[in-house]
């Protein structure tokens, strides 16, 4: 004789467990994202190691274009890289580098255009005639028209161009005054200054530090733009230690 039928006892072993479903499939998105998350910052790494060689390659080129023109002007001895240093510094002070991180393709090329003036002219011994003066005032512009048209370089091209305005006015070739002249220009004019007269020259000697920035600030609001006198002030001895100058 069969009994009715026994219905099993409640298990709820037997009920498949949403939360631990639910935690292993989190899991598993975890390690896939924690997977694609590595992937892409390893791509990044790569693309970062990249941009930074190809930086690297185009400051290496400029440099050697800019060495041309150094050394068909006798007097600039290693003027174009300590203004890069000098202007790059300058311009992270105000922190602005990072905005104008091309600028220092600028401060290097900044006299390229001297490649179109003639030796008779860029190292006569004596005074320029006011003809050959005007001669070597085209500098700015031909530099321009070399460089402008390069896509990298189009930042560069302003300094080269701008690199004889003056705060005032009275600079050359456009008579730019003030903010007229982008920063990374009147950021070169003081550090090309300031280089000019703490580097020796073969007709007098360096002058001291403290000496060069009394005469820096004694042009800022005529040549050289006051605020960026006043940031390069205190910066001037960390570039030159008052020991070195
Ligand atoms: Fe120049």
């Amino acid at each position: 004789m069969t009994g009715p039928e026994r219905v099993p006892a409640w298990d709820p072993s037997l009920i498949p467990d949403p939360t631990a479903a639910l935690e292993a499939q989190l899991l598993v998105f975890a390690k896939e994202l924690g997977e694609g998350y590595q992937r892409e910052r390893e791509r990044a790494q790569h693309l970062e190691q990249a941009l930074g060689d190809l930086r690297q390659a185009y400051l290496q080129t400029v440099r050697s274009l800019a060495l041309v023109v150094e050394a068909k002007d006798a007097t600039t001895g290693q003027h174009i890289e300590r203004c890069r240093l000098y202007g790059m510094a300058l311009l992270a002070e105000m922190g602005m580098a990072d905005d104008n991180r091309e600028a220092e393709f600028g401060f290097l090329l900044h006299d390229c255009g001297k490649v179109g003036i003639p030796e008779s002219v860029l190292n006569k011994p004596g005074p320029l005639t006011a003809a050959e003066w005007r001669v070597m005032r085209t500098h700015p512009i031909i530099g321009y028209q070399l460089v402008a048209d390069i896509p990298f370089l189009r930042t560069a091209a302003q300094v080269v161009r701008c690199h004889h305005e003056m705060f005032d006015g009275t600079g050359y070739p456009a008579g730019l005054r003030g903010e007229e002249i982008p920063l990374a220009a009147r950021v070169f004019s003081v550090v090309d200054a300031f280089d000019a007269m703490t580097a020796d020259r073969p007709y007098r000697a360096a002058l001291p530090v403290e000496a060069a920035v009394e005469e820096l600030q004694k042009m800022a609001g005529t040549q050289f733009d006051p605020e960026v006198v006043h940031i390069f002030a205190p910066l001037s001895e960390r570039l030159i230690p008052r020991s070195a100058a």
